[in-house]
């Protein structure tokens, strides 16, 4: 349809995006044939099933298992680098022109992967996507939120010298039993070497959540902050604050965070004037960001207006995208 070719076709950029949770599955067993890595999964067909299955029993904390269990396959500087070309090399096609990649090295230092062999594998890709594939990609440092505060800190700590590829501090992984608030001290050192803040919160965790984001974390934005469409008082504050919530709606339907596409919460936000965008999150496990939109705007209704605003969005709220704002107009 008309607008389905619209969707296709309009400059994007994407806000919520984990590589860990991205890479495309036939990557990840090439990847894993090369650096011999034990998966217990051999073949596309058999990922689907596997992931299928873990997400519908266990929800967020099913999708975490899928990540770290495919991401194990990374070993060396080129696999992260290869990961995040084949991202970009698929922005190309969707023409997302800009997007903001969180990267969560804690899921990698627990395998004994220096830091150094990620970040520079990462920070070559970012070079290149933008030669090769005309894309400014943007990465958020997410914290593993289920891991001590100290670890995390100390992860804060050593992005020193990564600030010229890394401009936020984001903060993810299963939400419940792990509040904001116990990271409190990675989000002043964030801040105070200049970082953007947002977190995930209102997943699969409560409103109070949210809260702790905004009033004691400082964020600048909200992942997900799906809880948020319940509280009036919540709804108005990220209003008035013009606080994104960087939205998945499929990821939230698959994990059990929303009950339906037509029971998400993102129409309740964005006619409250809360600022939202839409993101693919694990694309492999939901899908493309350009059949997320195409899925939304179907099942919730968007009409063309709502669609464009949102989309807006994504380049007027993001972190150092809006001078391609020309660009989408
Ligand atoms: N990491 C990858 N996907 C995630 C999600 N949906 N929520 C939290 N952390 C994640
Ligand atoms: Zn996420």
């Amino acid at each position: 349809s008309r607008q389905k070719q619209m969707l296709q076709e309009i400059p994007k950029a994407e806000n919520h995006i984990h590589i860990e949770g991205s890479i495309p599955w036939a990557l990840a067993l090439e990847l894993a044939e090369k650096n011999h890595v034990k998966l217990p999964v051999h073949s596309t067909e058999e990922i689907a099933v596997w992931s299928q299955d873990l997400i519908s029993r266990k929800g967020l904390d099913g999708f975490m298992i899928c990540d770290r269990t495919l991401n194990s396959v990374c070993l060396h500087e080129e696999d992260y680098e290869a990961v995040v070309l084949a991202l970009a090399k698929e922005d190309q096609r969707q023409n997302i022109i800009y997007q903001e990649l969180h990267l969560d090295y804690p899921l990698n230092e627990e395998r004994g992967i220096p830091l150094k062999v990620v970040m520079e594998g990462y920070r070559s890709a970012q070079k290149k996507a933008k030669k090769l594939y005309g894309v400014e990609i943007v990465y958020i440092a997410g914290l593993d939120r289920t891991l001590s505060s100290e670890r995390c800190l100390s992860f804060v700590k050593a992005l020193r010298p990564y600030l010229d590829m890394v401009a936020g501090l984001g903060m993810d992984c299963e939400e419940n039993g792990h509040p904001c608030i116990k990271h409190l001290e990675s989000y002043r050192e964030a801040k105070e070497m200049g970082l953007f803040l947002t977190a995930h919160a209102g997943e699969d965790g409560g409103a109070d959540n949210i809260w702790d984001a905004l009033l004691k974390l400082d964020v600048q934005r909200i992942d997900h902050g799906c809880r948020a469409a319940e509280h009036p008082e919540l709804m108005e504050y990220l209003q008035e604050h013009q606080i994104l919530c960087a939205m998945c709606p499929s990821g939230n339907v698959y994990s059990g965070a929303a009950a339906s596409f037509e029971a998400h919460p993102l129409l309740t936000l964005l006619h409250s004037g809360v600022p939202v965008s839409i993101s693919s999150d694990d694309p492999p496990y939901t899908c493309s960001m350009t059949e997320e939109l195409i899925l939304d705007a179907e099942k919730m209704g968007l009409t063309e207006a709502e669609l464009i605003q949102i989309i807006r969005n994504g380049f007027a709220y993001s972190i150092s995208g809006q001078h391609l704002l020309p660009q989408f107009d």
